[in-house]
C-alpha cells in the first residue's frame, strides 16, 4: 500500500468550482524508475473501488511543455487517473509524482500550480461570473485579470451574469476561466469542451495552444472528440480498463502512419477501392490508363478515430495478454 489514506475529500483544496519515455514518445516500461524531469510521472498505479479495479497498474510520463490527451471508453479510468495526479484521490498502490511532489501529500504551493477543470464543473452559484473569477484569482500569487480570463473563454458578455443562469457550454467556458486564470504551470482538462458549440472549441483550442505556445502550459486533458485530440494533443495515450494500451504521436497511433493508403475512383461506371503501400505509383498508373484525369479519384488514410475504435474494439479479447494488444485484427493493416 503506497497510497495515501483519507484524500478523496477536497477539504484541504483550493475552491476550484469545477532520454525518458516521455522523451522516447512511447509509455514507460513497468519498473522504470520515475522519471524526475517530467511533470508528470506515473508508476504502477492502482485504484480500486470495492472489488472492482479502476486502474489496473498504470505507468506514463508526460513531459513538460507538452499537450498529453487521454482516449478512452466511459468507464475506463481516465477521470480516476487524473484526479490522483491533481491530489483529489488517493491511491492503493504505485507511485506518482506531480511537478516533483507526490500530489498525496504536497502542499499549497503545489496547488497554486496547478489548473483543474473537472468532468464535473462548476454548480451553481449566486456569484456572478466575474466574482468567481476573481475569487478563484485570489488564491493565486500571480493571477490573471478576471476580465482577460473571461474574454478568452468568450465570457465577457456574460460578465454580469449569475452562474446558476449560464447555459450549458458557458458554464463549461466558466470552468475552463476558472482554471486557466491562476497561470498555472500544470493544467488539467477533463472533458474540457463536453457541451461547447463548434465555434466556442475552436477558440478553446486556440486558446490552448497558445497556453502551451506562449507560456509554456503543460496539459493533460480527456476527451471523447478524436478530432480534439488531433488538433492539441503532441502525444495521445488510449487507456481502456484501467491500463494504458498504447501511447503515441496522434498520427502514429494503432500504426497509423504507416498504415496502408485507401485508393478509390470511379471506372466503367462502378467506385474501386484498392489498399496499397505505395499509392503514388497507383495514382500514376491510374492516370496514365485514363490519360489525365481519374474520375472521383481519393486517397485516405486511416483518421484517429478509426485506429481508435480498433483498438477498443477488440480489448474485451485482449484484455488479459499484452501482446495481444499491439497486433492488428485487419491483415490490411
Ligand atoms: N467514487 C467511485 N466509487 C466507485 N466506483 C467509481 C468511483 N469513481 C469511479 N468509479 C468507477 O471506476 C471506473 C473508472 O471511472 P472513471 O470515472 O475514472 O472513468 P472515465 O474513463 O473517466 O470515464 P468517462 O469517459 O465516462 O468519464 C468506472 O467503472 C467507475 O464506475
Ligand atoms: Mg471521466
Amino acid at each position: 500500500m503506497c497510497g495515501p489514506e483519507g484524500r478523496d475529500v477536497m477539504g484541504d483544496w483550493l475552491p476550484v468550482t469545477s532520454t525518458t519515455a516521455a522523451h522516447r514518445g512511447v509509455r514507460p516500461h513497468p519498473g522504470e524508475p520515475l522519471d524526475p524531469d517530467a511533470a508528470i510521472s506515473v508508476r504502477g498505479l492502482v485504484k480500486r473501488y470495492g472489488a472492482a479495479t479502476a486502474v489496473d497498474g498504470l505507468d506514463l510520463d508526460i513531459r513538460r511543455g507538452e499537450i498529453f490527451a487521454l482516449l478512452g471508453p466511459n468507464g475506463a479510468g481516465k477521470t480516476t487517473t487524473v484526479e490522483i495526479c491533481e491530489g483529489y484521490r488517493n491511491r492503493d498502490a504505485g507511485e506518482v509524482r506531480v511537478l516533483g511532489e507526490d500530489p498525496a501529500s504536497a502542499g499549497r504551493r503545489w496547488k497554486a500550480q496547478l489548473g483543474i477543470v473537472l468532468q464535473s464543473g462548476a454548480g451553481d452559484s449566486q456569484l456572478t461570473v466575474r466574482e468567481l473569477v476573481r475569487a478563484q484569482a485570489s488564491y493565486y500569487p500571480d493571477a490573471r485579470d478576471a476580465d482577460e480570463v473571461l474574454e478568452l473563454v468568450g465570457l465577457t458578455e456574460k460578465a454580469r451574469a449569475r452562474g446558476r443562469t449560464l447555459s450549458g457550454g458557458q458554464r463549461r467556458r466558466l470552468d475552463v476561466a476558472l482554471g486557466i486564470v491562476g497561470r498555472p504551470a500544470l493544467l488539467f482538462l477533463d472533458e474540457p469542451t463536453t457541451g461547447f458549440d463548434p465555434e466556442a472549441r475552436r477558440q478553446f483550442w486556440s486558446l490552448i495552444r497558445s497556453l502551451r505556445d506562449d507560456l509554456g502550459t503543460t496539459m493533460l486533458l480527456t476527451t471523447h472528440y478524436l478530432d480534439e485530440a488531433e488538433a492539441l494533443a503532441d502525444r495521445v495515450g488510449v487507456i481502456a480498463r484501467g491500463r494504458l494500451a498504447e501511447v503515441a504521436v496522434p498520427s502514429a497511433l494503432g500504426g497509423r502512419g504507416s498504415a496502408p493508403a485507401v485508393v478509390t475512383w470511379r471506372e466503367d461506371g462502378v467506385r474501386r477501392e484498392r489498399a496499397t503501400a505505395t499509392p503514388t505509383a497507383l495514382v500514376r498508373e491510374l492516370a496514365e490508363r485514363f490519360g489525365g484525369e481519374v474520375p472521383e479519384l481519393a486517397v485516405a488514410r486511416p483518421t484517429l478515430e478509426d485506429v481508435y475504435l480498433r483498438m477498443i474494439g477488440k480489448r474485451p479479447e485482449a484484455a488479459d495478454d499484452a501482446g495481444a494488444r499491439d497486433e492488428r485484427e485487419d491483415p490490411a493493416w
